[in-house]
C-alpha cells in the first residue's frame, strides 16, 4: 500500500483547473485515508461551493493516484474553503490590494495597487488591437489572435475594453463567469485564452451608460483585481475610436504596443489619420497594421477584392510599420465568431487560421521588445 506520503506526491503535480497551481500547494488536499482494500480516500477543499471544475478535479486525482501500486481504487469527496481560507489563498496568489499603493500613473485609484503590467520587470507584453473606425474586425481579430498565439505555447490573456459593445466572452466561447476568490477574479478560460469581459458583470441585453469614471474604474479592476498570473500577452479588444477607454489604458499600460486592424480601401487617409492621432493621444507605438476582408474567394476560386485593395500596404507605409498580413473575407470566420468557436481553433488548416498563425509568429518573434537593459551587466 502506498503511504500518505507517496499519495501526496503523486498529488503534487496536479493541478487546479482554473488557478493552474499544485492542489497540494493550494491547500486543496485536506486528508488522505489509505483502506485495507486498497482504496484511497481523498478529501478536496474546493475554492468556492459549486465550482464548475469539479469533474475535472476528480478525474485529474483519481488519473494521479490509480497508477500507484497496491491502490484498487479512489474515492473522493468535497468541502469548501472557509473565508479565511480564501482570503489566505488570495493573499498566497495575488498579494495584498495595498501592498504596492503609490501616486504614480499606473496605479489604481481605489485600492491603491499597482497595474502589473506597467512594471519594468513585467514580462507580459500588452497588445492593443485597434482600428480607425468600427465594424473592421477587432474583435475577431483579437479573439483569433490569441487563440493563435495560445495554440504556439504562449500563455495568453485578453481583456474586452469594448466596454459599451463587449463581444470577446461570446466570440470566445467562454460562457462560464469568472470564479471570484475573496477579492481576486479568476478569469474564464476557452481554447487555452483567459479573457475578462464587463459582459460577465451585467445582465445579458442591458446598455451599459457609464461616463469616464465608471469606466476607468472597471479597466482598472480587469487589470488589478484579476488573477492574470502573468502572462506571456495580454490583448485587449479595444473600443471604435479614441475616446476615455483609450487613455485610460495608456496610463495603465504604459508598455503597451498598438495594432491597428483596417479594411483595403485604397487612400484611406482618414484611418491613417485616426490611427496615428490615437496612438499620438496615447502615446504608445504602433507597431504593426492587420488588414482584415481583403478578398473573398468565390466558388469559381478566384479571389474577389470587394473592399478593394492595397489600403492596408498604404497606411503601413504611411506610419513606417509593417504590414502583418492579410485576412480573406470568410463566412466561417464570422460563424466562428457567433459560435464562440473561433476559426483558428476549430480549423486550423484553413487559410483564415493559418493567416493568424503567420501574425502571431511575427508579434511573438520578430516585434518581440529588443532588451536594451541588462540588469545582470554593471560597470564597476
Ligand atoms: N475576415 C472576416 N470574414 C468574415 N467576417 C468577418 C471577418 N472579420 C470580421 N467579420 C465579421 O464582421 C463583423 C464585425 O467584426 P468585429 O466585431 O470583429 O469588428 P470590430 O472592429 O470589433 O467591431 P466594433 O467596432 O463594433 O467593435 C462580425 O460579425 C465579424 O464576425
Ligand atoms: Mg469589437
Amino acid at each position: 500500500m502506498p503511504s500518505n506520503d507517496e499519495i501526496i506526491e503523486a498529488l503534487r503535480p496536479v493541478e487546479d483547473p482554473e488557478l493552474r497551481r499544485s492542489i497540494v500547494d493550494l491547500g486543496m488536499v485536506r486528508t488522505i485515508a489509505v483502506g485495507g482494500d486498497g482504496n484511497v480516500s481523498v478529501q478536496i477543499a474546493l475554492t468556492v461551493a459549486g465550482c464548475p471544475l469539479r469533474n475535472e478535479i476528480t478525474n485529474r486525482v483519481t488519473g494521479a493516484v490509480t497508477p500507484l501500486a497496491g491502490v484498487t481504487g479512489v474515492t473522493l469527496d468535497f468541502t469548501v474553503m472557509t473565508d479565511q481560507e480564501r482570503e489566505d489563498l488570495r493573499l498566497k496568489l495575488h498579494g495584498s490590494p495595498g501592498a504596492s499603493a503609490g501616486q504614480g500613473q499606473a496605479h489604481g485609484h481605489a485600492e491603491g495597487r499597482k497595474v502589473p503590467f506597467s512594471e519594468q520587470g513585467s514580462k507580459t507584453r500588452p497588445l492593443l488591437i485597434s482600428s480607425g473606425k468600427g465594424g473592421v474586425g477587432k474583435s475577431s481579430v483579437t479573439v483569433n489572435l490569441a487563440v493563435a498565439l495560445a495554440s504556439q505555447g504562449y500563455s495568453v490573456g485578453v481583456v474586452d475594453a469594448d466596454i459599451y459593445g463587449y463581444s470577446i466572452p461570446r466570440m470566445l466561447g467562454a460562457d462560464r463567469d469568472p470564479v471570484v476568490i475573496d477579492s481576486m477574479l479568476v478569469p474564464p478560460e476557452s481554447y487555452g485564452v483567459r479573457c475578462i469581459s464587463i459582459g460577465y458583470f451585467v445582465p445579458e441585453g442591458q446598455a451599459i451608460i457609464w461616463r469616464g469614471p465608471m469606466l476607468h474604474k472597471a479597466l482598472e479592476q480587469f487589470l488589478t483585481d484579476v488573477f492574470w498570473d502573468e502572462p506571456d500577452f495580454l490583448l485587449i479588444d479595444m473600443p471604435p475610436g479614441t475616446g476615455d477607454i483609450a487613455l485610460s489604458l495608456s496610463q495603465y499600460l504604459p508598455r503597451g504596443e498598438v495594432y491597428v486592424v483596417t479594411t483595403p480601401q485604397p487612400a484611406a487617409q482618414k484611418v491613417a489619420a485616426l490611427s496615428a492621432a490615437m496612438a499620438a493621444k496615447v502615446n504608445l507605438p504602433v507597431k504593426g497594421i492587420i488588414e482584415n476582408m481583403s478578398w473573398f474567394t468565390g466558388d469559381d476560386g478566384k479571389r474577389y477584392e470587394i473592399f478593394g485593395s492595397g489600403g492596408g500596404q498604404e497606411l503601413a507605409d504611411d506610419l513606417g510599420i509593417p504590414l502583418l498580413g492579410k485576412l480573406p473575407l470568410v463566412p466561417a470566420l464570422r460563424e466562428g465568431g457567433d459560435d464562440g468557436r473561433p476559426i483558428t481553433a476549430v480549423d486550423p488548416d484553413s487559410e483564415a487560421a493559418q493567416c493568424f498563425q503567420a501574425i502571431a509568429r511575427q508579434i511573438a518573434v520578430d516585434l518581440k521588445p529588443r532588451k536594451i537593459f541588462s540588469p545582470s551587466l554593471r560597470i564597476n
